[in-house]
């Protein structure tokens, strides 16, 4: 065979069921060892490594010659054959560690400078100095496999789609102002001065125009872009799965999604989602979790005490239930006699960062009695309505928060996923997906003094709530759904007002003017005028999904070029600042250049 360096396998592939066999291979040197008449090279490619042998008496001077030059990440080919090792030099650490590579030739095709990261999942680097050499750390193993994983999802789901008679649209990226609510990231217009283009937070508007115009079953994995604090889950630019249809209720779009997430499930973790997925009101999330998102992979939920608490004497828990706050607890089953005086102190530390003004507690005792935080007012019937409302048994820990309603269930709500983090209580190996449905259509901005569209103003009432739109707007249900897994939003959704006059109720509930309406929404609003079907949608994060199927902490782990915490690009050093020119252009001036 004559060395070039195109190959017959890859490194990875290379197997005991090649022996004898001639391989052609090609790839980059992860480490190499010198024993004097034999070198040992493992070769790497995007499927694993293999180990090279260049033994001198069997190669030949000039082979051995190179395979004794070769460093860290150098770029080789080389033309082989495959043998089985000895038993005693069978290497367990490799997949393929029983078979070796006798080199027969080599080409070097590029040499490598040495590499600043070690391209090894077990090394533990600076994630700065991995995102300054991305295209070294993406080198490493697990990047390789969670980026094909994201490329199966993406596949997974566009088959899907397909399959079920959705077009894909791709829709502008140069556009305006969307009705996400992050700020927007803009985009100066050369041609018009002083006018800027908006990138869009998701494809909604767009969207409900395709719905518009008769598409009826719309999706696209779009970009989306929200200048907002960057977060573990939070990326400036990421990706959504964007899907709108026409005449359908709640239900279908939900069917729709579930199916594709059951198929992108069975495609890359060979998990059969049981379907139709679970579904749980707002109302019961937010009482029972504590959140629009609880994680159910562990119990500790929240429990209303505040009758049992109204007349206690502790002035705690009277005020709060008197100013028409409320008082709840949890119950850490079995954690009494696992949490120290410090660790009591440090939760209650924790709940302040939430608010709360403090953390009140009880420890039942394996013998009966019972030591709390307000021990004077512990009485004996106190003690056993507490233990009554909370399923409480001796060894339990009971911690409750006394305050607004908003206040209560935020604080509460995080201390159980603390309790359930430091305790392990949370099963890892659960995929605990499911819909959270009826969210309300206003939360009311305290700021602001106003009500405000929870999901966006263009989200439809429930049917059998319109009519308290005029009297008890906070109690109004929307026709909004979000799916959650495993405590993360995956992605929302709802049906969308698609009749002008109750457009116009909504904007004025949430105090829009018809002129200001008209600036922000004017062309969909107009649109809107030519025979608007009845439609919705939903979109979720691909790269959510992704980082919950690959067991990752952070999107920046499942996205190949993601941004730093700053919201720049550590590798390309991005934002940077541009020519004088380019700025005039533009028609800008920058005020303050540092
Ligand atoms: P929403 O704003 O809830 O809805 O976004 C939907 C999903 O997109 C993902 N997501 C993000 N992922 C990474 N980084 C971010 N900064 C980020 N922001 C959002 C989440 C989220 O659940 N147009 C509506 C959908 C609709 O009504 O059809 C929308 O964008 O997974």
């Amino acid at each position: 065979m004559a060395i070039n360096y195109r190959r017959t396998h890859y490194c990875g592939q290379v197997c005991a069921a090649l022996e004898g066999q001639q391989v052609h291979l090609s790839g980059w040197v992860q480490r190499t060892r010198d024993l004097g008449g034999v070198v040992f090279v493992w070769l790497r490619d995007r499927e694993g490594l293999v180990q090279l042998v260049f033994d001198e008496a069997t190669c030949g001077g000039e082979c051995f010659k190179l395979g004794a030059s070769l460093r860290s990440e150098y770029v080789v080919s080389v033309v082989g054959q495959v043998r089985r090792r000895a038993p005693e030099a069978v290497n367990p650490k490799l997949p393929n560690g029983d078979v070796e590579v006798f080199v027969q030739e080599a080409l070097l095709l590029n040499k490598s400078e040495t590499p600043p990261i070690y391209i090894d999942d077990n090394a533990n680097e600076n994630e700065l100095v991995r995102l300054k050499y991305r295209y070294l750390d993406l080198r490493r193993p697990t990047m390789q496999n969670t980026l094909r994983l994201r490329s199966r999802v993406v596949s997974a789901i566009r088959g899907y789609m397909d399959e079920n008679g959705f077009t894909e649209v791709e829709t502008p990226i140069l556009t305006k102002s969307t009705p996400e609510g992050a700020r927007d990231f803009l985009v100066p217009s050369r041609q018009h001065p002083g006018a800027f283009y908006a990138l869009p937070q998701s494809p909604q508007i767009y969207k409900q125009l395709l719905m518009l115009a008769g598409f009826d079953k719309y999706y696209q994995i779009a970009r989306c872009f929200r200048d907002e604090d960057n977060r573990a889950d939070r990326q400036p630019e990421f990706t959504q799965c964007d899907v709108e249809m026409s005449f359908i209720q709640p239900q279908d779009i939900q069917g729709v999604i579930e199916g594709a997430f059951a198929r992108v499930f069975k495609a890359v973790k060979g998990i059969d989602l049981p379907l139709p997925l679970p579904r749980m009101t707002w109302k019961e999330a937010m009482e029972s979790y504590g959140s629009d998102k609880p994680d159910t992979r562990f119990g500790l939920k929240l429990v209303d005490v505040t009758q049992q608490t109204a007349h206690c004497g502790f002035g705690v828990f009277e005020s709060a239930a008197a100013e028409g706050g409320t008082v709840r607890g949890i119950n850490a089953k079995g954690l009494g006699g696992k949490m120290s005086r410090k660790e009591i102190d440090s939760l209650a530390e924790f709940v302040k960062t939430y608010r709360a003004k403090g953390l009140a507690w009880v420890v039942l005792n394996p013998d009966g009695t019972a030591k709390s935080s307000f021990n004077k007012f512990l009485t004996p019937q106190l003690l056993a309505d507490l233990t009554a409302a909370l399923e409480a048994q001796p060894g339990d820990a009971l911690f409750f928060v006394a305050d607004k309603k908003s206040v209560v269930l935020q604080s509460l709500g995080e201390l159980r996923k603390e309790i359930a983090r430091r305790h392990g209580l949370i099963d890892h190996s659960l995929f605990n997906l499911f819909w959270v449905i009826e969210f309300p259509l206003l939360e009311y901005d305290e700021e602001e003094k106003r009500y405000v569209a929870m999901h966006h103003p263009f989200t439809m009432v429930m049917d059998e709530d319109r009519e308290l739109m005029k009297t008890q707007p906070g109690e109004v249900r929307a026709k909004a759904y979000d799916l959650v897994l495993n405590g993360i939003e995956m992605g929302s959704g709802s049906i969308r007002i698609h009749r002008s006059d109750w457009q116009a109720e909504m904007f004025e509930l949430i105090g829009l003017t018809p002129q200001e309406a008209q600036h922000r929404f004017g062309f969909l609003l107009d649109a809107f005028k030519y025979g608007t079907p009845p439609h919705g949608g939903f979109a979720f994060g691909i790269d959510r999904l992704v980082m919950m199927l690959a067991d990752k902490d952070s999107l920046r782990d499942v996205i190949a070029f993601p941004k730093a915490q700053g919201a720049n690009c550590l590798m390309m050093d991005t934002p940077a600042d541009v020519r004088p020119e380019q700025l005039t252009e533009l028609h800008i001036a920058v005020q303050n250049p540092t």
